[in-house]
């Protein structure tokens, strides 16, 4: 692996940013390099053959390839595909470069740290990697922090697709023609931007109008419109995948699955937003990659393609279902069953009813579909985060600790 550090660009701006620091990753590098992570998908006769033709120089551009879905993309990509991966990660509070340190040896894999929303070091990015695609991750992605605070949101999920469409589009623009006819940009989005569901609803289509309620999702939303107008009034060759809950290893325990995982393994309170009703679609992470991976191969430019787990259930189902897990996996040390430390705390403002996926398009048309069983996906997560607990420990920062008391403690109920 190569690292580039373009840091003298902006620097000023990526200190304030609050990246992961050197000395946090480097606790939990040892352990990353000697696991080599399990892949469910085996590679495909056409990534074969496609990659058989690609030279060194002829990459794949990935931002936000450090955080959750980046990591499991990234990792999954490169035991896969021969195709070389630049991965442009600011690496904030949610990136975390241990989480590829298998591929600190691999040549194809290269992290440039810096921040999309920088038009000169994004320019310099391009220019310097010549990518044959992007796949852009990199966001704010946390509810409950946008509601806390949405500028960062705003910042990164709208100005910073911004910059990374108007760099892009100028660096297409600069291609031959056969180049121009090859390359993707594929915008990865969320099923929030659709609203919340009432129980007998059909669920969330392609066509469905856009009602983002959290400023999460308004950010979201509004990078999404923008990705749709490159293509409409430039013909910029753009792809657009909203999909539900991802959940597996490497996520930021800020999330549900993994907090509570983390919670009921250490006997701590397990907090329920409101009365534990509200309903999510869960979508196993190497699943979302694979899905990611077909709409990148074969997606029709310039559509939007839905991406769910088919595993719709209420959050209290989720929490109760860990806690077995864990139950299971920890036998009971005279303490009682973990679900007793279920919690019900103050509800998340404008929580979000119900999302449910429609995925029959890219079922249809690119014959992708989920293939991993909530509950079966869920065994996984949870074997996974009691395997990784230096993991585990070298995200917990003070910053970490800092807002978990922020989210929580306004939440106690008398
Ligand atoms: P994450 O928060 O775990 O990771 C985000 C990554 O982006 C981090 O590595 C971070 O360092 C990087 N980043 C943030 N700001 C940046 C900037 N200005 N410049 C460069 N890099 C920056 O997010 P995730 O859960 O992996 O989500 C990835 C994408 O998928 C996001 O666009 C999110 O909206 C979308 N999504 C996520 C889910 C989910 O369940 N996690 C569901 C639907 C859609
Ligand atoms: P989350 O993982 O934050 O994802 P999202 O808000 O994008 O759906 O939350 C999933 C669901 O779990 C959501 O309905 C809010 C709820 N939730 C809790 O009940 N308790 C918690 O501590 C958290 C973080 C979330």
């Amino acid at each position: 692996m190569c690292v580039l550090d373009l840091r003298c660009i902006g620097i000023s701006r990526l200190a304030s940013r609050k990246p992961a620091s050197p000395p946090v990753f480097l606790q939990c590098l040892h352990e990353h390099k000697t696991k080599k992570v399990t892949l469910l998908h085996p590679i495909s006769e056409f990534e074969k053959a496609h990659s058989k033709a690609e030279s060194m120089s002829n990459s794949i551009l990935v931002t936000g390839g450090a955080g959750f879905i980046g990591s499991n993309f990234v990792l999954q990509w490169i035991e896969n595909v021969a195709t070389p991966l630049v991965n442009l990660d600011l690496l904030t509070y949610a990136g975390n470069p241990a989480n590829l340190a298998t591929l600190e040896d691999d040549s194809r894999y290269r992290l440039v740290r810096g921040d999309i929303c920088d038009a000169e070091f994004v320019a310099a990015v391009l220019r310097d990697n010549r990518p044959r695609a992007i796949v852009h991750f990199a966001a704010e992605s946390h509810v409950d922090r946008s509601i806390a605070d949405p500028s960062d949101f705003i910042r990164t999920n709208v100005l910073g697709t911004f910059t990374l469409l108007e760099q892009a589009k100028l660096y297409w623009s600069g291609m031959d023609e056969a180049a121009r006819r090859a390359f993707r940009f594929l915008h990865v989005s969320t099923d929030e931007v659709y609203g919340s569901l009432g129980w007998d609803e059909a669920a969330f289509s392609e066509s469905t109008a856009y009602a983002p309620n959290s400023p999460y999702a308004a950010s979201k939303a509004a990078s999404d419109h923008l990705v749709r107008a490159y293509f409409h009034t430039y013909g910029f060759p753009v792809l657009t995948t909203n999909c539900s809950n991802n959940y597996g290893p490497f996520q930021f325990p800020e999330k549900l699955v993994p907090l509570i995982i983390l919670n009921a393994l250490e006997r701590k309170p397990l907090p329920v937003y409101g009365d534990g009703s509200n309903v999510r679609d869960w979508l196993f992470v190497e699943d979302h990659c694979l899905a990611i991976r077909t709409v990148l191969e074969r997606g029709r430019v310039g559509e939007t393609y839905n991406i769910g787990g088919n595993s719709e259930r209420k959050n209290l189902e989720v929490v109760t279902s860990i806690c077995n897990l864990v139950d299971e996996f920890c036998p009971d040390d005279g303490s009682g069953p973990r679900k007793d430390l279920i919690k019900f705390v103050a509800d998340r403002p404008g929580h979000d009813r119900r999302y449910a996926i429609d995925a029959a398009k890219i079922s249809q048309e690119l014959g992708w579909r989920p293939s991993v069983e909530f509950e079966s996906g869920l065994r996984k997560t949870v074997a996974w985060y009691l395997e990784h607990r230096s993991w585990v420990q070298s995200v917990r920062s003070g910053a970490y600790m800092d807002w978990i008391r922020q989210n929580y403690e306004e939440r106690v109920q008398p």
